[in-house]
């Protein structure tokens, strides 16, 4: 194993699936309105699969060869897998395995993450720790989700429902190639204390049986939020530990290129903007059209800035989550 210096995004995709919710689609089959929606979270549409049998595992393979793409690789030079995901095409196995099976990489390792919104950041760790230890020169990491088969659409569900779309962002994570590049810091935590604040109860190995005709009736397979709890703490660390991680990458605010948060609602990414000092103009938006895809908000909005010549090479990206676990965290890397 030949260990290197530090590792960077070589290269990074998206995709999403064609069919666009509007909210007054949502309108149509719950007690909500476009007005309610647009001022509490920023959403107008997201994304859904077109038909039932599109796991996330589908939806990242697209993504992960326009990122090949960007980097000039192709599928035989992964090395390993990392796939963030919350909603895994079937329980077990990961969906890690089911993306190497349909790139046509069988043998390649893949692992799956499970932390949610902060499931690319920690997938990230893993990758650059892979990679600097020269145990796998090219990492795919990926974060994809279909939450649209998981959400209930009426008006108990209603809360949860509006805020969630489906897609995918993949990023392949390798040696960098200059001394200024590569992953400055990166920090990540998680605090149970807030578990069942956002949560998706059954089925459940605590259950025996797992799950009951009472428990589908009660709605325990759909996931439960308490909205005001998650944005009290997401605002509070989210800046937190943003501000960490350039203080340890000896990097002021206004070094900040580009801000990549996760996309859970525009209220809260315009208060952690405020608090740390990075200008909208400086800072990833794209909930209007996707809604919050979890574990693929940071790798799309990177990917769509990437392409609109917002970042470049040599830009300074600072990501930050939070979410369900509770789990959180923030990165700062040059490109
Ligand atoms: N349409 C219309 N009314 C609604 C809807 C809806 N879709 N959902 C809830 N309401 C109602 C509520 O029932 C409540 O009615 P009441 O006052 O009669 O009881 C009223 O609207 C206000 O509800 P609140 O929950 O107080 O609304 P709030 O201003 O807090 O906004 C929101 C809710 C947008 C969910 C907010 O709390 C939020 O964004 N939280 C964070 C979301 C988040 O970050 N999620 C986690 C990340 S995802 C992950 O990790 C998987």
């Amino acid at each position: 194993m030949k260990s290197v210096a530090a590792s960077t995004i070589l290269g990074i995709g998206h995709y999403v699936p064609s069919k666009v919710v509007t909210n007054d689609d949502l309108a149509k089959l719950m007690t909500t309105s476009d007005e309610w929606i647009v001022q509490r979270t920023g959403i107008k549409e997201r994304r859904y699969i077109e038909h039932s049998g599109i796991g996330a595992s589908d939806l990242a393979v697209p993504a992960t060869k326009m990122a090949l793409e960007h980097a000039g690789l192709t599928e035989k030079d992964i090395d390993a897998i990392i796939f963030a995901t919350l909603s895994p095409d079937h329980n077990f196995p990961g969906s890690g395995c089911f993306l190497g099976h349909k790139l046509g990489i069988g043998g390649v390792p893949a692992l799956d993450v499970r932390n949610q919104c902060s499931g690319f950041l920690y997938g990230l760790s893993i990758a650059d720790a892979w990679v600097r230890a020269g145990m796998y020169e090219n990492v795919l990491l990926v974060g994809a989700e279909v939450h649209s088969t998981g959400i209930e659409l009426n008006d108990r569900g209603r809360d949860v429902a509006v805020l969630f779309g489906d897609g995918a962002g993949a990023a392949i994570i390798g040696a960098a190639k200059d001394s200024n590049q590569g992953l400055k810091a990166i920090e990540l935590h998680a605090d149970g204390v807030g578990a069942k604040d956002l949560w998706l109860e059954a089925p459940a190995s605590a259950y025996d049986p797992r799950l009951t005709p009472e428990m589908l009736v009660e709605g325990k397979h759909f996931p439960a939020m308490n909205g005001k709890q998650v944005f009290r703490w997401a605002t509070e660390k989210m800046p937190e530990v943003s501000k960490k991680v350039l203080e340890e990458a000896k990097l002021a605010a206004s070094d900040v290129d580009l801000f990549v948060p996760h996309q859970a609602n525009l209220r809260i990414n315009q208060m952690v903007g405020a608090k740390l000092g990075i200008p909208e103009a400086k800072t990833v938006a794209n909930i209007e059209k996707y809604g919050n895809t979890t574990a693929a908000t940071i790798p799309l909005g990177l990917s769509e800035a990437w392409r609109e010549g917002r970042c470049r090479r040599g830009s300074n990206v600072l990501m930050a989550a939070f979410g369900s676990g509770f789990t959180w965290g923030a990165a700062v890397l040059t490109l």
